[in-house]
């Protein structure tokens, strides 16, 4: 979402500087700088600058801005590489062997941001209900920050609890946003049926289902004692937390957090953690840590970094045996 009030941005200041610079010319007035022109087409504002061209009939002729309409034809490649990158809705299978007796099928939906995923999460709905899910499990930051949109995941929510039970964890964005702002929210989401497993666990009947509230990682000591000859599956946030996952007990966590390290590259993995580690080793898929098996989910929305390159959005689905 910056990524496109950006682009509004500099695309509007740079068709109202062509304008204003057409009409200083025509009073004689004060000229703004060629390069002032170009340098604002350059940092992405070369549509605007291109209709300002074409609309005031300005600077057409100069050969200087010629490159004006190939930035506006780059800038168009680029922003529909990065929609398609950002908004390409992928599902990712696995099986994990517990030993149960009868096949669970979990989907996990990590990092939402309230990212938008058609009218009324439709598209996103609609590829979970096509998994046949026996449960649904969020795992944090369901909403983001610093553009909270509450309607957007609501929608999620109200839809999700129609296909399957929703169990749901807090994120480290929910913790940053504070209870106070998120209670009505919180409020809703058990008003719709949600099931909150923060520092708490439900038994599952042939497992049992366990959550960490991300607030309690580095002081969560035990949960009150359950029936320990069942596998432990647990929801937790953030995954580099998976040594205190496996003193908990679990044989199976789901986690997210780390987006795909925003930017997957081919031989050398994800790109960077939202605590700037470079490459961590976990940024997908379920790793193996000693006989756990931990998720890694890439997530569904973005954060501070808008942009996400070879690492699509991810729905993923766990068949537990
Ligand atoms: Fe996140």
């Amino acid at each position: 979402m910056l990524l496109v009030y950006w682009l509004v941005l500099v695309n509007l200041a740079a068709f109202i500087l062509y304008g204003y610079d057409k009409s200083c010319a025509k009073k004689n007035k004060r000229r703004v700088p060629e390069k002032t022109l170009l340098f604002w087409a350059w940092i992405g504002g070369s549509v605007g600058a291109f209709l300002g061209m074409r609309f005031f009939h300005h600077k057409t002729l100069k050969p200087k801005f010629f490159v004006v309409p190939v930035l506006m034809v780059l800038e168009i490649i680029i922003c529909c590489l990065c929609l398609y990158q950002n908004y390409h809705l992928v599902t990712t299978d696995y099986e994990v062997d517990l030993g149960l007796s009868s096949e669970v099928t979990i989907v996990q939906i990590s990092d939402l941001h309230n990212q938008f995923f058609g009218i009324k999460q439709s598209t996103l709905l609609k590829q979970i209900e096509k998994a046949d899910p026996d449960i649904i499990v969020v795992t944090g930051d369901i909403v983001d920050k610093s553009h909270t949109n509450f309607a957007i995941s609501e929608d999620f929510i109200e839809g999700a609890v129609k296909i399957a039970p929703v169990y749901y964890i807090t994120g480290n964005h929910e913790i940053w946003i504070g209870d106070d702002k998120m209670a009505p929210f919180y409020e809703k989401m058990r008003s719709l049926g949600v099931i909150f497993l923060n520092d708490t666990y439900v038994d599952m009947g042939s497992y049992i289902l366990a959550g960490i509230d991300d607030r309690s990682l580095d002081s969560f000591v035990a949960y009150p004692p359950f029936d320990d000859s069942k596998p432990v599956v647990m929801l937790a946030h953030e995954p580099q937390y998976s040594g205190l996952y496996k003193n908990l007990g679990a044989d199976l966590v789901f986690t997210g957090h780390y987006h795909g390290g925003q930017i997957i590259i081919p031989g050398l993995g994800g790109f960077v953690s939202p605590e700037y580690e470079f490459f961590p080793k976990m940024y997908q898929g379920v790793n193996d840590i000693g006989g756990m098996q931990q998720v890694v989910s890439r997530g569904l929305g973005n954060s501070i970094l808008p942009v996400r390159i070879n690492n699509f959005p991810e729905i993923v689905v766990v068949k537990v045996r």
